[in-house]
């Protein structure tokens, strides 16, 4: 049963036939693990590393995949053992990197505005590639913890370029009025002042626009203005040894063709031409292109129900399982496992937390679902299981890994034991 190259992994062995993953039918795993289930294809997301990997391959790079996409401690070894580092925004998630593959914390980048002493400090000790600094006061307490632990850091300043990208709001960055970065024409003095502290090390200069941005132009203007600055500091006696140009490159949620090869040429190309001259390490922090489409959220449909002209199709899974469509209004494609005979109807597609935001669709042309049947909502593996929460007091769901013809469950399904522990009467 050949696995047929699309932008996604799941695929019906017959037209009309049932959704697999790999050499697995969705409706097996759904059988054994429970739904709401997250399945993800390993073979996808180490195909996707490959990706950027092969686009760079002329130059030094380091692809350090945003671990706030999916922490999953399975994700981020299989990315590991094919030589990816980690951009980690919390002690939390460095903590992940450490209990899947200690041995990468040479590869992390640590970013985020908001990092406290003791954050820093389990960076210093780990032994972090670079911290992304995001401001002179960051910058001066990671002096000051340096100091103190008598461990030099590595650092690369977070500069906001002021290049507009294109895509929701919530998810931009990199202009003058968002709170990350610091404005791009201090860089220089901030760098110059660094240089005299002997606990700091510029390693590097770091940019990220945003998210989702499905054109390389922008990323690519951002990059010219960075490479730019890096030069300049060159004039001035401080030679940094790579450019961070983070994160962002975006998918294709709506069906039909995508080339994600394509695309991620497109983007090491337009990186390639504006880093010019600047002939050191390039970093990268994809992380939704790497694992978004390699997961799906399989739900089963409780009830479908007319109200008045309206059809609401009730599925197992809610906004607490997945919250991109009610927070960015975002589309996913939804599937049937199985597909009926008939004529699709617009439906809504709901779940049952009590809060008329928690839809996964609104108007949408779906075939015929039936009670106990089983849906797959798409390019769920980035944001999804990583931004769920306990929401109406629903356990969160598990979530499986299918690499070839097997299938193994990384994380088991909460009980309401989990959810009580923390907690006294
Ligand atoms: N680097 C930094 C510093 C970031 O802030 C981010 C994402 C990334 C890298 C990775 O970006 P990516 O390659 O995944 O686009 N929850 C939203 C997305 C928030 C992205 C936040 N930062 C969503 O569901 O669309």
């Amino acid at each position: 049963m050949a696995e047929p190259k699309t932008s996604r992994p799941f695929y019906r062995p017959q037209a009309g036939g049932e959704l697999h993953c790999g050499g697995v039918s969705l409706e097996s795993l759904a059988r054994r693990f429970g739904t709401p289930l997250y399945v993800y294809s390993a073979n996808q997301i180490a195909e996707r590393l490959a990706m950027f990997q092969q686009a760079l391959a002329g130059r030094d790079h380091l692809v350090c995949y945003a671990v706030k996409a999916n922490s999953a401690l399975a994700i981020l070894k299989l990315l590991a053992k094919r030589g990816a580092g980690f951009d980690i925004v919390s002690g939390g998630e460095l903590e992940r990197v450490m209990a899947a593959t200690p041995e990468a914390a040479g590869r992390v980048v640590f970013s985020g505005v908001g990092k406290t002493a003791a954050e820093i400090d389990a960076g210093l000790k780990a032994a972090i590639l670079a911290f992304n600094v995001e401001s002179e006061a960051e910058l001066a307490l990671l002096a000051a913890r340096a100091r103190k632990l008598k461990i030099r850091a590595r650092f690369a300043l977070r500069v906001n370029p002021d290049v507009f990208a294109d895509t929701h709001p919530y998810i931009s960055t990199g202009l003058r009025e968002h709170k990350f970065g610091v404005d791009i024409r201090r860089a220089r003095a901030i760098y110059r002042s660094a240089a005299k502290d002997r606990w700091l090390e510029a390693y590097a200069v770091s940019v990220h626009i945003g998210s989702q941005i499905r054109s390389a132009d922008p990323f690519g203007a951002a990059i010219a203005r960075v490479s730019k600055l890096a030069m300049q500091l060159r004039e001035d006696g401080i030679t940094l040894k790579a450019i961070d140009a983070g994160g962002g490159l975006g998918i294709d949620y709506h069906d039909g063709a995508f080339d994600a090869a394509g695309k991620v040429e497109e983007y090491a190309e337009a990186l390639n031409r504006a880093l010019g001259e600047f002939d050191g390490r390039l970093l990268i922090e994809p992380g939704r292109f790497l694992v978004a489409q390699a997961g799906a959220l399989v739900t089963r449909v409780l009830y479908v129900k007319r109200n008045g002209k309206k059809t609401f199709v009730i599925t197992d899974a809610a906004m607490n399982d997945l919250i991109r469509p009610a927070l960015y209004q975002a589309h996913h494609e939804i599937v049937p496992v199985r597909p009926r005979a008939g004529r699709a109807c617009v439906v809504d597609v709901v779940g049952p937390v009590c809060e008329s935001g928690d839809f996964f669709a609104r108007d949408r042309k779906l075939v015929p679902v039936e009670p106990g049947d089983l849906v797959a909502l798409l390019d769920a593996g980035a944001y999804g299981m990583v931004q769920s929460s306990n929401y109406n007091s629903r356990p969160r769901a598990a979530e499986v890994l299918v690499e070839g013809a097997k299938a193994r469950l990384i994380r088991r399904r909460e009980t309401m034991a989990d959810l009580l522990a923390t907690e006294r009467v």
